[in-house]
């Protein structure tokens, strides 16, 4: 249970408030949409919450101030393809400067394994805070694989961010990725035969993009 204990549960009551809408199978692509990009937004409070600062000198109505704050373009929003993409403008609202990079990973339904089909990331990565985005950690396979990539690129700070969450898939990814941050709103019971999360959401890709 200790990697568990270890991740940041974002259970604010306005989140969990939401999530009970994209959880409803009577909730509607159009709806669905709003509402991630909704929690995603909410979850960026936390998420940035220690992201680091410059100083700059602000001239106000009244004179200079001497030490203001803003947050430097080193930021790297990276979604996984396809269901990470919904929750890219959320986190975007608050960090327009950021760059986007793509990793386009899909489970073998068979297998449950990842496979990789895209990947195109900023350039100084290494310099950058990565934000990876996932709606779903089920198995933690394609989370896990996925920052494999980026450790490769030379990505040091890496948190991953996502909705719903299994243990079994938390306990994979801080097994294979302790020096990770992971952010979700909500860990779930169990995996089901099929690797999906249960009670979950069903296949968040195919209810963001309504292609089931
Ligand atoms: C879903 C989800 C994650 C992955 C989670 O993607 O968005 O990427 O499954 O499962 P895991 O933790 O067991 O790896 P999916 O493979 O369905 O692809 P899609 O986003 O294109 O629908
Ligand atoms: N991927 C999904 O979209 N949903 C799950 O429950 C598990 C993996």
């Amino acid at each position: 249970m200790e990697n568990i204990k270890d991740v940041k549960l974002l259970d604010h009551p306005l989140i969990l408030h939401k999530l009970r809408m994209i959880r409803d199978i009577k909730t509607e692509v159009k709806l669905f949409r709003e509402v991630v990009d909704e929690i995603s937004a909410m979850m960026a409070y936390e998420v940035l919450r220690n992201v680091e600062l410059s100083e700059c000198e602000v001239e106000t109505p009244l004179g200079l101030m001497a030490k203001s704050y803003y947050i430097p373009d080193s930021i790297a929003i990276v979604p996984i393809l396809r269901a990470g993409l919904g929750m890219v403008n959320g986190i975007l609202k608050f960090v327009p400067m950021a760059k986007v990079g793509h990793i386009g990973i899909y489970r073998d339904h068979e297998t449950l394994e990842p496979i990789e089909y895209y990947c195109k990331l900023p350039e100084d990565m290494d310099k950058k805070l990565c934000i990876v985005l996932d709606p779903m950690l089920a198995t933690g396979g394609s989370a896990a694989f996925a920052i494999d990539l980026l450790k490769k690129s030379g990505t040091k700070n890496i948190k991953f961010v996502c909705l719903l969450s299994a243990p079994e898939g938390i306990r994979y990814l801080k097994e294979k990725h302790p020096d990770i941050e992971v952010y979700t709103a909500c860990i779930d019971e169990k995996l089901n035969d099929a690797g999906y999360i249960v009670p979950g959401l069903g296949d968040a890709g195919d209810r963001f993009f309504g292609t089931k």
